[in-house]
């Protein structure tokens, strides 16, 4: 059999019984089991909700409601009666709990690109012109490196490429600041977000972290660990949708010293005053620029109503049993050395993903999306799977386990 149901309602051999009762035994016992029927899917297995999330069920009816009523019957007019002028902070403000943040400090808008540059060239005004070097994370997700690299030449600094693990021997009174993923994008690793932080500050520098990988998979906790600034996508765990816009969040004791290098004039205090010279915001809204993307920031805004009473801790809590539960299968199933996980077997150092090296990574991820198992290929030798808790039940992690050995098999 080679299709996308591959692995449903068929008997696993004996001797991965036991993994299959387990795994019926965990889904009965997931307090998030029923947010799945939220969401829009099938039969296959999907892996890769840390690079596009699925669609939840509630999206399609606003988006319709949106383009028609909204933008079709009243036009103009929803700029204020819809809610539209106001989206960005608005939307901001349902996203700032899930990352550990109070009301007022998460604006919405532009992509995370777009941010990692705002926030960054902020970071580096803040600091002031004693401070003439940028710590950037080496293993970057690419697009950050670039960014950063553009600062640095604009701001008339240097940039440093640096581990996270060597940023605090790296620090010193010459950093301005430092730009870090919280999850690497690769391997699943998780970084030491409160003990960073707490070093960059130490150094007198700024913290800047990219969240992409974390946020909705596990707290961040940005309030509590005294982030400076941060930025993320939305369309990966928070399921907002392709392209859908990313976020800025500026510590609130932050907000006036914001110094923005794109300030628009949905930043400006006096937005409609159309004045000749900038005077920004108060506010988060000074990370707003210019005119928002209301059809995909209102589909976004219905994408996170599945978080209603839904806890980061519980998230968490079942994102590390399904990644656990996913590695202990693997090595059931896989025979020895055919994949090697480059994710980190210790909780406190792991993302919602599990990376596994593998010879012909790009063929054997071919047939596994042939099959139903859904993950993605990473250059130059990674499989990499994510587990998204309000979706991924224990069942779909044993059959990714258990479809993943059979085209290993096949696969020389
Ligand atoms: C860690 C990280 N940062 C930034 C980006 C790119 O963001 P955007 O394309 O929204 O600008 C990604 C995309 O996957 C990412 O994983």
């Amino acid at each position: 059999m080679s299709e996308i149901g591959e692995g449903i309602g068929e008997e696993p051999g004996k001797e991965f019984a036991e993994l299959a009762a387990r795994a019926e035994k965990l889904d009965a016992a997931d307090e998030l089991a029923a947010k799945r029927a939220e969401f829009v899917l099938d039969e296959v297995v999907y892996l890769d909700g840390n690079s596009l999330g699925a669609l939840p069920a509630k999206v399609p009816g606003r988006v319709e409601d949106v383009v028609l009523r909204q933008w079709g019957r009243l036009r103009i007019r929803s700029w204020e009666e819809s809610g539209w002028w106001t989206a960005p902070e608005r939307i901001g403000d349902r996203i700032a709990p899930l990352v550990g943040a109070a009301p007022g400090q998460v604006v919405v808008g532009d992509s995370t690109s777009v941010n990692v540059f705002k926030a960054l060239v902020a970071a580096v005004r803040m600091a002031g012109e004693g401070r003439d070097e940028i710590l950037v994370d080496a293993t970057t997700f690419p697009t950050d490196g670039y960014i950063a690299e553009s600062a640095a030449r604009m701001t008339g600094r240097t940039l440093r490429p640096v581990t996270p693990a060597e940023v605090p021997a790296a620090l010193n009174d010459r950093t301005a600041a430092v730009l870090l993923n919280h999850v690497d994008y690769r391997t699943g690793r998780l970084h030491d977000l409160p003990s960073l932080t707490a070093a960059v500050h130490t150094a007198g520098a700024y913290a800047v972290w990219d969240l992409c990988h974390s946020a909705g998979a596990l707290p961040v906790g940005l309030d509590e660990h005294g982030v400076d600034l941060a930025v993320g996508c939305t369309y990966k765990y928070l399921n907002g949708g392709p392209g859908s816009p990313a976020y800025l969040y500026v510590r609130r004791d932050l907000q006036d010293r914001f110094d923005s290098p794109l300030p628009g004039w949905n930043s400006h205090a006096d937005p409609f005053g159309m004045r000749g010279d900038f005077t920004p915001a108060d506010g988060a809204l000074r990370g707003r620029v210019g005119t928002p993307d209301i059809l995909s920031m209102l589909a976004l805004e219905a994408a996170l109503e599945v978080w209603e009473g839904v806890s980061v801790e519980a998230v968490r809590a079942k994102s590390l049993a399904l990644t656990d539960f996913f590695l202990e299968c693997v090595a059931a199933h896989v025979p020895e050395g055919r994949v090697e996980s480059v994710t980190p077997v210790a909780h406190g150092e792991r993302g919602s993903q599990v990376a596994l090296r593998c010879e012909g990574a790009g063929d054997v991820m071919k047939a596994l999306v042939e099959r139903g198992v859904v993950g993605d290929f990473r250059h130059p030798d990674v499989l990499r799977f994510g587990f998204t808790p309000l979706y991924v039940g224990f069942a779909d992690v044993e059959r990714a386990a258990r479809v993943l050995a059979r085209v290993l098999a096949e696969v020389p």
